[in-house]
């Protein structure tokens, strides 16, 4: 072997190990949604029907915050008195390698706490110490901060700046605790640059959690995919995929296994125009009507989904390659989703760029109930196969 061949060699061997190490320590990351037990019969998700190894971190959603700096507690009754929080943690008894982190925010949060209490030096030190405080009292193992979003949505030109502070604070007393300190952020390659200064977010933080769904959706007058992979050649912003946010994130340098990509277990729904014009890109009129479990208009978990499919008939399966993403419709109802081929692409995807994992939003919305002869869970199971193995 002449020299160029032995160090190209050894560099591919390096690669080789790299990659490994990388998915080695993959992220499986799923948000659990707390008031999901409210769901009626067989859509009721308590934490009793969380699999403890299907994921390796599970994120509570949410906690919220007053302007004064304390931590607002969403659902006393669920959270605290039925024992939300204890029975979460406790699933790390059952795997010690799980971690545990708890939202803090989120769309409903909106901004106008954060910003308040992050503009000020004395509320935001208060507000790191009770987020501290929280985590270590009920026994999480970090938190996940999802402001929706740092200037916008009741939000200040300064909330910039002061995120990365907020950040390197949290981060300043997590870090000697063993606590995680991960994000939820933007997937909006416009307005994510506004929102915050990456480079150095990405330096604190153990985790990147890209909210790559919801890029269309019933507020649109078209039919279009929550989480399209690629662009579609019709789309009318080929920036609104998975792809271009992971490129764009990826662009600021961060470092790629931190960067952790968002998958959705539900689809968007809507409400066709026109019954006989059914494609992507159809004219709609709204949201399609909510699902029998997630009673929610323009929206329809995994399961709601495949069950219908399977129970009602006459919900065809149409693959859109562009997108690699499926929909389904019947009469004026149209949903656009992710399906097992679908989310087989995206850990693939994940796997190929060299991410530092994959995100679920979120495990109460797959078939957790194994209705749709899938297996249990069939959505997260073969994103993690595809993420660990290709
Ligand atoms: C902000 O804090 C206040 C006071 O606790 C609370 O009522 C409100 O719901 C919080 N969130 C928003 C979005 O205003
Ligand atoms: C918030 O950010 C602005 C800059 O955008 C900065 O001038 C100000 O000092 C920051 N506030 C605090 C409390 O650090």
């Amino acid at each position: 072997m002449d020299a160029s061949v032995r160090s190209f060699s050894l560099a591919l061997l390096f690669a080789v190990a790299a990659v490994h190490y990388a998915q080695a320590q993959g992220r499986v990351i799923c948000y659990y949604s707390s008031w999901a037990v409210y769901r009626p019969t067989d859509g009721r998700f308590t934490i009793s029907d969380i699999d403890p190894f299907l994921c390796n971190h599970l994120i509570y959603a949410f906690i919220g915050l007053q302007p004064d700096g304390q931590i607002r507690i969403m659902d006393q009754y669920n959270d605290i008195d039925l024992g939300g929080y204890t029975n979460f943690n406790a699933l790390r008894q059952v795997n010690p390698e799980l971690k545990t982190l708890v939202a803090i925010g989120g769309w409903y949060e909106e901004s106008k706490n954060f910003s308040i209490v992050c503009r000020d030096p004395a509320l935001r030190a208060t507000f790191v110490n009770n987020l501290f405080g929280f985590v270590q009292q009920w026994g999480f193992s970090g938190a996940d901060i999802d402001w929706e979003y740092p200037t916008d949505r009741g939000g200040a030109p300064e909330d910039k700046e002061n995120f990365s502070l907020l950040i390197e604070e949290l981060k300043a007393l997590f870090a000697p605790a063993g606590l995680l300190l991960g994000a939820a952020v933007s997937a909006n390659v416009h307005n994510a640059p506004n929102y915050y200064d990456i480079p150095r977010i990405a330096a604190s933080l153990d985790f990147i959690n890209l909210m790559t769904y919801d890029y269309h959706g019933p507020w649109d007058p078209v039919t279009g995919f929550n989480a399209p992979l690629y662009a579609g050649p019709a789309d009318p912003d080929p920036t609104f995929n998975v792809d271009a946010s992971v490129q764009m994130w990826l662009s600021y340098g961060i470092d790629r296994s931190n960067l952790v990509m968002g998958t959705a277990t539900y689809g968007r729904t809507f409400t066709l125009a026109d019954p006989g014009n059914t494609g992507v890109g159809a004219p709609a009129v709204g949201a399609g009507v909510g699902g029998p479990w997630t009673n929610e208009p323009g929206s329809f978990s995994y399961m709601e989904v495949c069950t219908r499919q399977l129970w009602e008939g006459g919900w065809g399966l149409e693959w859109y390659d562009p997108a690699k993403s499926a929909y389904t419709f019947k009469g004026d109802q149209w949903i656009g989703y992710d399906y097992i081929p679908a989310i087989q692409e995206k850990g693939r995807y994940a796997r190929n760029q060299g991410l530092g994992g994959v995100l679920v939003y979120a495990i109460d919305f797959d078939d957790f109930r194994g209705f749709c002869n899938e297996g249990v869970n069939p959505i997260i199971t073969n994103l993690k196969n595809a993420f660990f193995n290709g």
